[in-house]
């Protein structure tokens, strides 16, 4: 039996684990955490009947307290509300499937509390990876990766002895595959929404259209993985079947293939060392035909290029292109902003930025701020 606290349940990520969950008898909810969706995560609350709750949102909680005050759950709120959800004692494991760098505090909580962390997260270890992974090792807790590429090589990487010449990193490409700078400059919000072949939240999509998840999925994967960047190869690979692969010292590729579905990976972050069934459909072969693979065009997809300098640039300005992002999605997202001035965006607050070579918490937690206002500020 794995018990679980589980961040974000009410969104993308946290919905599809809760439909991995429904498949197992060996998975029990302690305490579901989100931002303010009460509608959804009361229904949640009635169905899993988790020891605790918590929403970020104050006034929300207060909202759900009184709409489940007839359950055995206690409702709690705020970033401390988190973090007691993290650290509950019956509690094995943390699901991270919050969007941004909100993630960073309660995971690291969780893993001072001795949890196992499955993250779907990208952010926190984009932020907080030089804190993040010593503190995991210091602590004996495993990081489980659940982004699907994230997943594919660490499932490509078990039973070696890690002597990897590259990291191939598989990329949709998104909706502006194929397009010009100018001509995706001006792209609508239902543009960049338009995914392909996942259906994800919104942030994580603009992300995709603007190629900077694959940006922050690199940094991640310096992380979690302890390659460089100059290691990590950009693959686009239109179908979305190969989810990534690793290159070894040989030359030999070994690489992780499934139909597109979150599923898969949530399960074999929640079932590691093994395998479960979790609904992924199987693939047909013949039914695709072919697998493509190109190189990702880094003129028209700039905030790629600006991740990969970010990351080797390396202290706090890996922090400061993922606070600068975050902002400038959230301003593209109300319809403040043009898509082609995210990159604009971060390019002009990584040119401002004095870098700490060794931030800690509080100097990413202040940053972050910092990045926000001062892009608010422009834009006001
Ligand atoms: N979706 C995917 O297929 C996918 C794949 C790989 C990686 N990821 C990563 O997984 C994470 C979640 O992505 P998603 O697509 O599931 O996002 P999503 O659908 O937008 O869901 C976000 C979740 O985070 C909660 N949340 C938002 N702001 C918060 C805040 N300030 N404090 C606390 N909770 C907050 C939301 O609660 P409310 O609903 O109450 O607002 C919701 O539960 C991201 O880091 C993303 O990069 C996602």
């Amino acid at each position: 039996m794995k018990t679980l606290t589980l961040l974000g349940s009410t969104g993308s990520i946290g919905t599809q684990t809760l439909e991995v969950a429904d498949l197992r008898d060996d998975i029990k909810i302690a305490a579901l955490c989100a931002n303010e969706n009460v509608a959804l995560i009361e229904k949640q609350i009635r169905k899993y009947k988790p020891r605790y709750a918590a929403l970020m949102n104050e006034e929300k909680a207060n909202e759900l307290k009184i709409k489940v005050a007839d359950t055995d759950t206690t409702v709690l709120s705020g970033m401390d509300g988190f973090i007691e959800c993290v650290r509950l004692a019956e509690v094995d494991m943390v699901l991270t499937a919050v969007v941004g760098v909100c993630g960073l505090i309660p995971t690291i909580e969780a893993i001072r509390a001795g949890k196992d962390i499955a993250l779907a997260n990208k952010e926190t270890l984009v932020a907080g990876g030089d804190i993040v992974m010593p503190l995991a090792k210091e602590m004996g807790v495993k990081i489980l990766p659940v982004d699907s590429e994230h997943s594919a090589i660490f499932q490509s990487m078990q039973g070696e002895e890690k002597k990897i010449s590259k990291i191939l990193l598989t990329a949709s490409g998104g909706p502006f595959f194929g397009k010009s700078k100018d001509e995706i400059y001006g792209a609508t919000v239902e543009d960049a929404l338009n995914h392909p072949n996942w259906s994800m939240g919104a942030k994580i999509t603009v992300d995709s259209a603007s190629m900077m998840n694959k940006g922050l999925e690199i940094i991640e994967a310096t992380h979690l993985f302890d390659v460089p960047a100059d290691k990590i190869e950009v693959l686009i690979h239109r179908q979305s079947i190969v989810h990534s692969m690793v290159q070894y010292e040989d030359n030999s590729v070994i690489a992780q293939l499934s139909n597109p579905d979150m599923k898969l990976p949530i399960a074999y972050a929640l079932s590691y060392p093994n395998r479960a069934y979790c609904g992924t459909k199987e693939l047909d072969f013949c039914e695709f035909g072919r697998l493509t693979f190109d190189k990702p065009d880094y003129e028209t997809f700039r905030c790629l290029a600006l991740a990969i300098e970010a990351s080797k640039i390396g202290g706090s300005m890996p922090a400061l292109i993922n606070s600068a992002n975050e902002k400038a999605v959230e301003l593209f997202l109300n319809r403040r902003i043009r898509f082609g001035e995210i990159p604009d965006i971060i390019e002009q607050q990584m040119q401002n930025h004095n870098v700490i070579k060794n931030p800690k918490i509080e100097d990413l937690l202040e940053l972050d701020i910092s990045v926000r206002e001062k892009i608010e500020g422009r834009y006001n």
